[in-house]
């Protein structure tokens, strides 16, 4: 039997990743797959609600720390995504390391370092990046509350995207998504990106820049 495929659904905060993802989930269920929808930071764990709090900003942790709590907050869901995959189940991931390290260098803090926590997790079979200038995320209702959703952040953010790509290895499938499009013509893309995994994947599961 195939395994699952891990598709990881990337982007600036408000490109519509969490609308691409119902809609990519929905699709798959009419379709009669099985399908799971993971985020990350999952808040809902004792590293998750220190990540929420800090996020928050009701609580003030140091670069390097919340770094490693990001982290850390995806190896506790490795056994569950491996177990997922294996049982045929394809998991929808909003978020995953390539956020990790994007927006932890856009703070200054040196690429390869925030790359090393994350050598070794389940490799993503596709990563859809979906691709929004700053100033188009801001006017479709502005940013949020949290830390992060400041224009300016996101724009370096957006670059360091570029270099995690570039960083990505040679298995890794890194597509981009024009993201600043009507949403059913970015679905449309999204369903055409990923059909091919709609059936599952053969072979093993990869580890990510091991
Ligand atoms: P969310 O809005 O998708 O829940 O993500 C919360 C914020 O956390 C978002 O601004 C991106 C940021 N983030 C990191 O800084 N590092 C990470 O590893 C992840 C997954 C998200």
């Amino acid at each position: 039997m195939a395994r699952g495929a891990f598709i990881v659904i990337e982007g600036l905060d408000r490109s519509g990743k969490t609308t691409q993802i119902a809609a990519l989930y929905e699709h798959l269920i009419s379709l009669g797959k099985k399908v799971e929808q993971i985020k990350f930071p999952d808040r809902t764990t004792a590293i998750g609600k220190m990540i929420d709090a800090y996020l928050k900003s009701q609580a003030d942790i140091d670069d390097h720390a919340i770094h490693l709590l990001f982290s850390a907050n995806r190896w506790e869901s490795v056994s569950k995504i491996l177990k997922l995959l294996e049982e045929g189940t394809t998991i929808l991931c909003d978020r995953y390391a390539f956020s990790g390290i994007a927006f932890s260098a856009s703070k200054g803090l040196p690429f390869d370092w925030c790359k090393t926590p994350d050598v070794g997790l389940p490799e993503p079979d596709m990563v859809l990046f979906l691709d929004v200038s700053p100033e188009v995320a801001q006017e479709r209702g502005g940013y949020g509350e949290e830390r992060y959703e400041k224009e300016e952040m996101q724009k370096r953010v957006r670059e360091e995207f570029v270099r995690v790509r570039d960083c990505g290895g040679r298995s890794l499938r890194w597509e981009v998504v024009n993201a600043g499009r009507a949403k059913d013509q970015v679905e449309l893309d999204i369903r055409n990106a990923t059909q091919a995994l709609f059936n599952g994947v053969e072979g093993p599961i990869r580890r990510l820049w091991a």
